[in-house]
């Protein structure tokens, strides 16, 4: 079974994801990880954020590598553990130039439908239902208001020990939402067959439990 989760920044799709993957034994792939480690491999080798011929040489010879670790999921680049390095401010905000990238793109999606092979799996980002896996069993469409979005990240922030201003937060996850919906290939977007979560008041639980129902109905068919 492949279930897709998309949706715009902070709407909780990796917290709900994992949780449901462990729950479930299925295998969780965060597609985002891979385009913030792209955006990670081009800071490194101080090429610009537009290159996209010199970035596209650069994922080639530094391989991008999920490792489970004491029940976490790590990213590796070059063997080296980049987890904590890909969630940056900086990172955050030059991700969206990156993952418009012709190139970028087609690599990461054939790498994604790779990695989900014929196993049962959940992913998470922004083109999974219309791109990468367009015949999954269910597809959702996270939302949340930008204001709950942002006081969302303020915290997860908070507990890595970056202190960021919350009206920042805000206006650069509605300038990344508005970068990821308007680039010209595969842009976030809800797919016809999918079924919007609008998780503004919701906690991580309920947000899991009826996504979690979901999956039932879907499997009990
Ligand atoms: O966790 P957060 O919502 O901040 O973002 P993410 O899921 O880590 O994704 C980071 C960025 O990668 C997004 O803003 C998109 O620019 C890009 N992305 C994408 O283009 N396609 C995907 N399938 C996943 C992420
Ligand atoms: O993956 P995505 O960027 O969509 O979001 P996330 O990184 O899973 O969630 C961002 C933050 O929101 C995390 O700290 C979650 O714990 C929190 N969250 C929440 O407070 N309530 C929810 N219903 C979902 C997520």
């Amino acid at each position: 079974m492949q279930v897709a989760i998309d949706g715009p920044a902070s709407a909780g799709k990796s917290t709900v994801a994992k949780i449901i993957a462990k729950k479930l034994g299925f295998i969780y792939i965060d597609t985002g990880a891979m385009y913030r480690a792209c955006t990670l491999i081009a800071k490194k080798e101080h090429i610009d954020y537009g290159d996209e011929a010199r970035i596209l040489e650069a994922i080639n010879q530094n391989k991008i590598e999920f490792k489970s670790e004491a029940g976490e999921q790590k990213v590796y680049v070059a063997g080296e553990d980049v987890s904590l390095a890909i969630r940056t401010p900086e990172i955050t905000e030059n991700v969206s130039q990156v993952s418009a990238l012709k190139g970028v793109r087609e690599k990461m999606v054939e790498l994604q439908r790779e990695m989900a092979g014929s196993t049962n799996v959940i992913m998470d980002g922004r083109d999974i239902g219309t791109t990468v896996l367009p015949d999954a069993e269910l597809k959702i469409f996270l939302v949340a208001s930008v204001h709950s979005r942002a006081k969302r990240r303020l915290l997860d922030y908070a507990e890595k020990g970056i202190h960021e201003d919350l009206a920042k937060i805000e206006h650069d996850i509605a300038e990344r939402d508005y970068k990821d919906s308007h680039r010209a290939i595969s842009p976030l977007k809800k797919a016809d067959d999918a079924v919007e979560v609008d998780t503004t008041n919701m906690s991580i639980d309920e947000v899991v439990d009826d996504i979690l129902a979901k999956i039932n109905a879907k499997m009990a068919k």
